[in-house]
């Protein structure tokens, strides 16, 4: 299965939590069967299996530890995450942000356990650094436009420029993408796909707003 084009992250989201999180995900499988554009999710952990057994599409966890499974309370591990029936991770999120060791401990765990592996990073370089570890492939948020609803490739087109740029292989932009011209721009200026959250989380219709993100992509395929 390819990397999706685009990966929906629920975050902790009370809108995205739980039937609603089953439903975002089932939305977003119907979109990817009526488009052909892939739609990965990331669910909370607590959900991550209720919804991999829910859909066909690809199962991201938000974060895994670097751990093996063991005495480790609180932790999820890359095993856990994949006999959960993730297909991938994102780790590192600005929301949760790890040290250099840790992420590369993670990485090869998740490596180890089958898992793909997007490790976000807050700028270019950063993400030039990190894809030195080797992931599947890097997503480029600045922290100051999520949430905002302002797009990373509107506000700040140059930090998609620059990441195509010194980052190689697979990225990922991010950061109030939200509608279907953000992920145009997006593509336009050298991504291949993007990372976003409460567009579509906190949708009151998940599914008209993914059929926006889906066809925007449709138009580079
Ligand atoms: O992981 C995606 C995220 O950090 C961007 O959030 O709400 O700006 O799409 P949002």
């Amino acid at each position: 299965m390819e990397l999706p084009r685009i990966i929906v992250n629920f975050k902790a989201y009370r809108e995205a939590t739980g039937e609603r999180a089953i439903e975002i995900a089932k939305a977003a499988e119907d979109v990817w069967k009526e488009t052909g554009v892939s739609i990965g999710v990331a669910p909370q952990a607590v959900d991550l299996r209720r919804v991999a057994e829910a859909v066909e599409i690809p199962v991201f966890a938000q974060h895994v530890d670097p751990y093996e499974p063991g005495a480790r309370t609180g932790s999820v591990t890359p095993y856990a995450a994949r006999d959960a029936g993730a297909y991938g991770t994102l780790l590192n999120h600005s929301e949760r942000r790890l040290r250099i060791d840790q992420i590369e401990m993670a990485l090869s765990l998740a490596r180890r356990y089958g898992l793909k592996v997007v490790v976000c990073a807050n700028d270019p370089i950063v993400g030039r650094a990190v894809s030195e570890l080797g992931p599947d492939a890097v997503a480029v948020e600045p922290p100051e436009l999520i949430g905002t609803g302002i797009s990373v490739s509107k506000a700040k087109p140059e930090v998609v420029l620059r990441s195509v740029e010194v980052i190689e292989g697979i990225v990922y932009v991010g950061a109030g993408v939200s509608t279907g011209e953000d992920v145009r721009r997006s593509l336009e200026l050298g991504a291949y796909g993007v990372l976003l959250a409460s567009a579509v989380a906190k949708s009151e219709d998940p599914k008209s707003k993914l059929l926006e993100l889906a066809e925007a992509v449709l138009t580079f395929e």
